[in-house]
């Protein structure tokens, strides 16, 4: 398949989160790697075009993870029986350790990269561990598999046992910068992302580090913001002249200020803080799953969109059990009711068109014109058959979009191209 083509079959994106757009058999060209346009008949002008069609199956926009750990895969679904600051001193810190070891990071790895090839995903962010060899296995593997991601060596110096610590700010900083000058010669579509760990894992100078780095090579950059009560207060403590946890990153300059960042979690952000994302412009990566998992809380997701944050959505594996959006999406909606019924009624529960939306849009702007189909966009889709569903009557595109939210099993996920390069028809 040339950069030129047709996709036909049901088609279903999301401009806004109020409303689906929705074009019944439907036809979407791509061109040269991006959306051309949606129609209900193929145009004269693109005539000659090569067609796939998907006959009643769904299009849609590649589905956008702008939060996992890649090496917590391998504990995904288990040691769920603790909070945040704990599980990290169980389960996390050692698992992460193991990727010292290359041989046992190509395996892990591999498995990962296979599984995120197969699912929905097109676009993803995520962390590694603090090892450059294994991010870069990582990264090469990712690289090999057709899909754009943004992927971080960890920094972190403070606070985790001797076995996985940097030894100090400059070792840490200097293995960033060859990581980052050997990313720049041996790949394309998997770029480096700057990862402080969080604010508890890194000393002052690491951050300053780090804020030099940024503006040298002008870098994004991955954290985590406000995820649990124990870890806020330890923020706190760690940083008292901070006026809120965001603003320990601020004080860096490591906050949105000059180059796009995501914060994941945001669970008990203040409207202090709220403001300052506001202003810089941070992504918010709500990771519902994992803050179930963690027992860490329910984020208000409605009011950031009200307040027009930036957002999308996180699996966060391994507090995240999986690497499935739509299990994200059906997460948002659940914990959206809960905090409703719970929480605060004032907070309308989330819908399927907004959950959708920031599972495509909403994280997609992250990485530019990306998880739409409006013309110009990056022509990243996915084709879903939800035929096994086996209906009697029709069912409306909108709601077998919201089904599949629901139901939906890898075996359903058909087709997948990123920026109008196929990596899987089956
Ligand atoms: N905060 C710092 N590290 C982590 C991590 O690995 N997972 C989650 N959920 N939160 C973190
Ligand atoms: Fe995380």
């Amino acid at each position: 398949m040339g950069p030129n083509f047709i996709l036909k079959g049901n088609i279903c994106y999301c401009e806004t989160p109020e409303r689906f757009t929705i074009v019944e058999h439907g036809v979407l060209v791509c061109k040269e790697g991006l959306v051309e346009g949606v129609y209900q008949e193929i145009p004269e002008a693109f005539a000659d075009f090569e067609v796939r069609d998907a006959g009643e199956k769904l299009i849609i926009p590649g589905l956008v993870d702008l939060h996992l750990h890649a090496p917590q895969y391998t504990f995904r679904a288990t040691h769920m029986d603790l909070e945040l600051l704990e599980w990290l001193e169980n389960y996390a810190f050692p698992a992460e350790a193991k990727y010292k070891d290359a041989e046992y990071a190509r395996k892990a790895y591999g498995i990962f990269v296979d599984r995120l090839r197969d699912s929905a995903t097109t676009r993803a962010c995520m962390f590694g561990t603090l090892h450059v060899e294994a991010t870069e296995i990582l990264m090469e593997l990712l690289e090999k598999s057709g899909l754009h991601t943004m992927v971080g060596k960890v920094n972190m110096d403070r606070n985790s046992p001797d076995y996985l610590r940097e030894e100090s700010a400059d070792v840490s900083g200097e293995a960033t910068v060859e990581w980052i000058k050997d990313c720049k010669k041996k790949f394309r579509n998997t770029k480096p992302i700057l990862t402080p760990r969080f604010i508890p894992s890194c000393t002052d100078e690491l951050m300053e580090n780090l804020k030099k780095i940024q503006l040298h090579f002008q870098l994004p950059l991955q954290s985590h913001l406000s995820e649990n009560l124990s870890e806020i207060d330890w923020v706190q403590e760690l940083c008292p002249t901070s006026a809120f946890y965001g603003d320990a990153y601020d004080q860096f300059g490591l906050f949105g200020a000059d180059c796009p960042t995501i914060m994941a979690h945001c669970v008990y952000s203040s409207d202090e803080e709220i403001r300052r994302m506001k202003e810089n412009g941070v992504f918010v990566a709500h990771c519902p799953e994992s803050n179930m998992n963690l027992a860490s809380g329910i984020a208000p997701i409605r009011k950031y969109m009200q307040e027009g944050l930036k957002v999308g959505l996180g699996s966060d594996v391994a507090g995240g059990t999986k690497e499935d959006m739509f299990a994200a999406m059906m997460h948002a909606i659940q914990c959206s009711k809960l905090r409703w019924r719970v929480i605060d009624d004032t907070l309308a529960p989330l819908t399927a068109s907004e959950v959708f939306y920031l599972a495509t849009k909403g994280g997609g702007e992250f990485f530019g014109k990306v998880g739409s189909f409006e013309p110009g966009y990056e022509f990243d889709a996915v084709v879903l058959d939800d035929s096994r569903l086996k209906d009697v009557e029709p069912v409306s595109v909108a709601d077998r979009i919201e089904r599949f939210i629901y139901l939906e099993q890898e075996e359903d996920i058909r087709a997948k191209y990123v920026a109008g390069k196929e990596v899987f028809w089956r």
